[in-house]
Order: structure tokens, then C-alpha cells, then sequence
């Protein structure tokens, strides 16, 4: 699929930025929320544990978050699943024992318009690799392993694709560096938009749009919160 509301979603596109909307209070306040929630699943192929932020634990922090966040990017639709009730889930918890792969968080439903997503560390040291390339089909995960490619995605789970691929070679320090994790010739044609070096008390607002990575920097783990959002 391709979104079909292309031309809307490029309107609202902007540059990565890093804002710091959040108190040391209330960032403490959204690391207990995070114990408190019940775990929803644990992959061990990507070694990640994922919890949903589930409405209605602390009704006071729902409301700072929702509205801090509105304060930075206007008004917005959460896009981040629903509970079995039909209640938005405010976000997702990710804590990470070995990098993410390269993926874009473009969305299930060609209808939407997709709009930002808002990514706050809540452990230091680590990074988001933002690429400048930018992708308009569902929710994907890159790859050039033919076994990978083969893959056949169940209901919410992402596509795999090649097609990011372009002829460029990706710069081999940069590599080195943040993206070891990754074969380099399944970066080819990438260039890297913004490398976020992880910090407790700042927030990563980003187009949904962006093709993007963790970095292979990880100390032990690595525990953040994405919230998905669409017009
Ligand atoms: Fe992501």
C-alpha cells in the first residue's frame, strides 16, 4: 500500500528537533508507570520487551503528557493501537537489549495521515540514527537477506522490504561508529539526516515518514517511549 493522503502528510513535514518538554519530576513519574504496567510482549528475536502505556494508572501524568505534547506539534491523533475497550494506548515502552533494525513507523491504514512520532529516552547512552530518505508505505523493516525478505507479515507486523536501497555507498566511519549492527550494503543510498545521542529530560520529535535506526551503541539496555501520532 502508499498512503493515499500524500500531498497532506508532506505538508506537515518538518526537521527532526529535540525539544526538553518534560520535568525531572515528570520523567521519574513516567519511569514508575512503566514498572507498574503489566509487560505485553517480549521478542526475542529483536531481544526488545514492549509495554503500551494504558490510560487511566496515573489519570494526572495522561493528562501533562497529552497535553505537553500537544504544546510542541498542535493538535493530533494518538496512533499507537487501541485497547480491547477502544481506548487509545498513549504510547509504547521499549526497553532493548540489542539494537533495533533499520525501519520506518509509517502506519497500517493508507487513509491516515501520518504526522510525528515523539520518542523520550528514559535511560541514557544510546542513539537514533534519522535518515534523510523517507518512506510512504506501511510500517517496514529494510533488509537485503532474501530469507528476511521472504517473510510474510501478519496483521500490524512489518513489511520487509529492499526498496530503500540506492546506489550510493554508505559512509564507512559513520558505520563503524553507530550502525555496526547493520550490513552495510543494506544502507546503500542512505544519508543520515540526524544521529540523537540519547538524553534523559529531552524528547525526539520526528516525521513518521523517516527512515530510521537505533545505533549499536548499547550499554547492557536501553528503555524509551514512542508515541505515534496522525492528523
Ligand atoms: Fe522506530
Amino acid at each position: 500500500m502508499d498512503h493515499i493522503f500524500l500531498e497532506k502528510i508532506k505538508n506537515f513535514e518538518s526537521s527532526p528537533k529535540i525539544v526538553q518538554i518534560f520535568s525531572e519530576k515528570e520523567i521519574k513519574t513516567i519511569q514508575e508507570l512503566y514498572e507498574n504496567l503489566p509487560e505485553r510482549t517480549f521478542n526475542k528475536k529483536q531481544n526488545v520487551k514492549k509495554k503500551v502505556w494504558i490510560q487511566n494508572y496515573n489519570k494526572e501524568l495522561d493528562q501533562v503528557y497529552l497535553n505537553k505534547i500537544k504544546e510542541i506539534i498542535g493538535d493530533f491523533k494518538m496512533d499507537t493501537l487501541k485497547s480491547e475497550s477502544g481506548e487509545d494506548y498513549y504510547g509504547l515502552f521499549h526497553e532493548s537489549f540489542s539494537p533495533l533494525p533499520l525501519h520506518v513507523d509509517s502506519g497500517f491504514d493508507e487513509k491516515d495521515i501520518i504526522y510525528k512520532q515523539v520518542v523520550t529516552p528514559l535511560s541514557t547512552f544510546g542513539d537514533t540514527v534519522i535518515f534523510k530518505n523517507r518512506w510512504y508505505g506501511r510500517s517496514t523493516s529494510f533488509s537485503i537477506d532474501k530469507q528476511e525478505l521472504s517473510y510474510k507479515p501478519k496483521p500490524g507486523q512489518n513489511d520487509r522490504s529492499s526498496k530503500h536501497l540506492g546506489k550510493k555507498e554508505f559512509d564507512k566511519e559513520i558505520h563503524k561508529k553507530y550502525l555496526s549492527h547493520i550490513d552495510i550494503n543494506n544502507l546503500k543510498g542512505l544519508e543520515v539526516e540526524m544521529i540523537y545521542s540519547w538524553k534523559v529530560g529531552e524528547t525526539l520529535i520526528m516525521d513518521r515518514s523517516h527512515i530510521h535506526s537505533s545505533s549499536s551503541r548499547i550499554k547492557y539496555k536501553k528503555l524509551g517511549l514512542t508515541t505515534f501520532t496522525k492528523k
